[in-house]
């Protein structure tokens, strides 16, 4: 696991944005994973300005999302069809045709979430997926007590997470009480993973996901068996971490060939 501790959160989104970017230059049709929510809004809006001044094409980059809200409209604001479209698909001048989001809308939820892990293994796997973290410690939408195994499926959200996330909705009754969600184990089967958080109120979560044990009741303490898994935070997401002067100073002096 690699720990980037940076003094500001733009520099979250700039430092992780650039790792994207390496990924996508290397190979230009790449599979990313892509999450939703505040915290990889910065790296989005860093790519779109690569797109814009021409050092970066997204066009050929297939997507698929983590997520979505079970039980409101596809065009609702709030769905993450809508936010990928709006914040990632556009402004990447992606294909659309070339980006998924699971259905939360199926007749047949259950067939579609199979349907959705089968055409990630036809895409030939997520080359690096992007995450934030839930202050319960979830990643995607797998809440605590969620299995290390779980693959794409209906989850119940917990009420601390409805809580947060009522900021984008008009009334926190509005929130869906369900979701669909990559699995923890389709997260893990990414080939890099890179978890952003920013805010103090993320403090906790990094600790116990970062230095605590390994446990479901903290499911993004599964990243600890990533070989690939790299953490980006500010400051004050860091402020919960033992070993923060190490991470630093094993940043400080990263062999240059490592750097991105
Ligand atoms: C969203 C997702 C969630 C969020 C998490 C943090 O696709 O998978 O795990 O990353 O809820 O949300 P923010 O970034 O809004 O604090």
């Amino acid at each position: 696991m690699e720990i980037i501790i940076l003094p500001t959160a733009a520099e979250v989104g700039h430092v992780a944005a650039r790792k994207i970017a390496q990924t996508i230059t290397r190979k230009p049709t790449a599979v990313v994973g892509l999450a939703t929510g505040s915290s990889p809004q910065a790296i989005y809006g860093e790519l779109a300005g690569m797109v814009r001044s021409g050092t970066l094409d997204a066009h050929a980059v297939r997507g698929f999302a983590l997520d979505e809200y079970v039980g409101i409209a596809e065009d609702h604001p709030q769905s993450y069809a809508s936010v990928i479209r709006h914040d990632v698909v556009e402004p990447l001048g992606m294909n659309p045709d070339l980006v998924r989001v699971p259905d939360g809308r199926a007749d047949d939820i259950e067939a579609a979430c199979i349907a959705y892990d089968e055409a990630i293994r036809t895409a030939g796997g997520v080359d690096i997926q992007i995450l934030g973290i839930g202050a319960n410690g979830h990643i995607g939408f797998n809440e605590p007590t969620s299995s290390f195994a779980s693959r794409t499926r209906i989850k119940t959200l917990a009420p601390r997470t409805r809580a947060d996330n009522a900021r984008f909705f008009d009334s926190p009754d509005d929130v869906p009480t369900h979701c669909v969600t990559q699995g923890l184990g389709t997260i893990m089967d990414a080939r890099q993973l890179v978890l952003v958080a920013q805010g103090s109120n993320k403090a906790d979560a990094i600790a116990a996901a970062v230095e605590g044990p390994v446990s479901s009741l903290c499911p993004g303490s599964i990243l600890q068996f990533h070989p690939h898994a790299t953490i980006v935070v500010d400051e004050a997401a860091a402020s919960g971490l033992t070993l923060a002067d190490y991470y630093k100073y094993t940043y400080d002096n990263k062999p240059v060939w490592q750097r991105f």
